[in-house]
């Protein structure tokens, strides 16, 4: 765990400004030799156990992340070994910060279809490797983590209605924007962002998302019990919820904690809902997530 005190003994930050800007207390960042599939590893095997089955039962794999631990084999063929879940197909989803929801849909269409019973999905991030820790005005927004979920083929609702969107002449605001060449990362390593477009472009979309979402399913923002929005930053979140009429008490809010874990913010978010008691089978939950690329989407659940 490292806090904002922490890092203002390294960066010319404070507390204070990190608190009242972002909502951030503190964020986890994975040790030198921890990857991003250890950190999926540790989320899937808690989500298996809290799904009462095992690796071996699971049909498919898909891992949200923009920082896997290789070019290739995706961190799911990674995960997969590290599971003991031989031969189902494994693959990596890069959406970003709306990883995450792109993958629970993806999932969710291929379990529709009735190719496949039993998905694991995860979302994990190590962006401390991407982050430049001498920029002040990126560095303390984001964390390292993973989520996970298991996805079952069943009668009753479960998902009821997502939706994708991305749009790439926004590429420019938020972007990792090193290349390959000749084996090594060349150009700009680390990622950079326009704060304010990115943060006036998020509220925007999320809202948008979301009601789109729920018109899909003939439901409203009042029929919503739990909004979990992608933890980017609490005024994104506050403004998020505001626009769309959901109660703050509605709105599950860990970005104090785990500041931006990227595609892992959601899953750990649901996670800590799930968890403390907050959210019950038969909640109603919108997750909606946006991010690098830009992307976004919603993805309305019935728990
Ligand atoms: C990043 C963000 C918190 C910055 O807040 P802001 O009000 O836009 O702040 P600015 O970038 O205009 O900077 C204001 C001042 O704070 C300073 N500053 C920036 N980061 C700082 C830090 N960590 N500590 C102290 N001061 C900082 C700036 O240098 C600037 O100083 P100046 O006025 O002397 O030039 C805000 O834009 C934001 O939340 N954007 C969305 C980011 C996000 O969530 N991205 C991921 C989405 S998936």
């Amino acid at each position: 765990m490292s806090s904002n005190a922490d890092l203002a003994s390294r960066v010319d930050t404070s507390d204070e400004w990190i608190r009242t800007r972002t909502g951030i207390h503190q964020r986890h960042l994975a040790d030198p030799g921890q990857m991003s599939s250890d950190l999926a590893h540790q989320a899937a095997l808690q989500a298996l156990s809290a799904a009462g089955i095992a690796a071996a039962d699971l049909d498919l794999i898909i891992v949200a992340t923009s920082t896997p631990d290789f070019i290739f084999p995706s961190t799911a063929c990674v995960l997969q070994a590290k599971l003991g879940a031989a031969r189902c197909p494994a693959f990596d989803v890069q959406a970003v910060c709306a990883g995450f929801v792109y993958a629970l849909d993806i999932a969710d269409k291929f379990i529709r279809s009735g190719a496949y019973k039993r998905a694991l999905v995860v979302g994990t991030e190590v962006f401390s490797r991407i982050l430049d820790w001498s920029d002040r005005g990126t560095c303390v927004l984001f964390g390292d983590g993973a989520g996970a979920v298991i996805l079952a083929a069943a009668d009753r609702p479960g998902v009821r209605a997502s939706v994708l969107h991305a749009d790439g002449s926004h590429a420019g605001i938020l972007s990792t924007p090193g290349q390959l060449c000749g084996g090594k990362v060349t150009g700009d390593p680390f990622l950079r962002m326009d704060g304010q477009a990115v943060f006036k472009l998020a509220v925007r979309v999320l809202d948008e998302v979301a009601r789109e979402t729920l018109a899909l399913c003939e439901m409203q923002p009042a029929d919503v019990d739990w909004l979990i929005p992608h933890q980017a930053n609490v005024r994104i979140l506050d403004a998020t919820a505001k626009k769309l009429g959901i109660s703050p008490a509605k709105t599950i809010m860990t970005v104090d904690r785990h500041a931006n874990t990227s595609a892992a913010s959601i899953p750990l978010a649901l996670d800590v809902a799930v968890r403390d008691g907050r959210i019950k089978a038969g909640d109603k939950v919108l997750l909606a997530g946006v991010g690098g690329g830009l992307t976004w989407g919603a993805v309305f659940v019935e728990i």
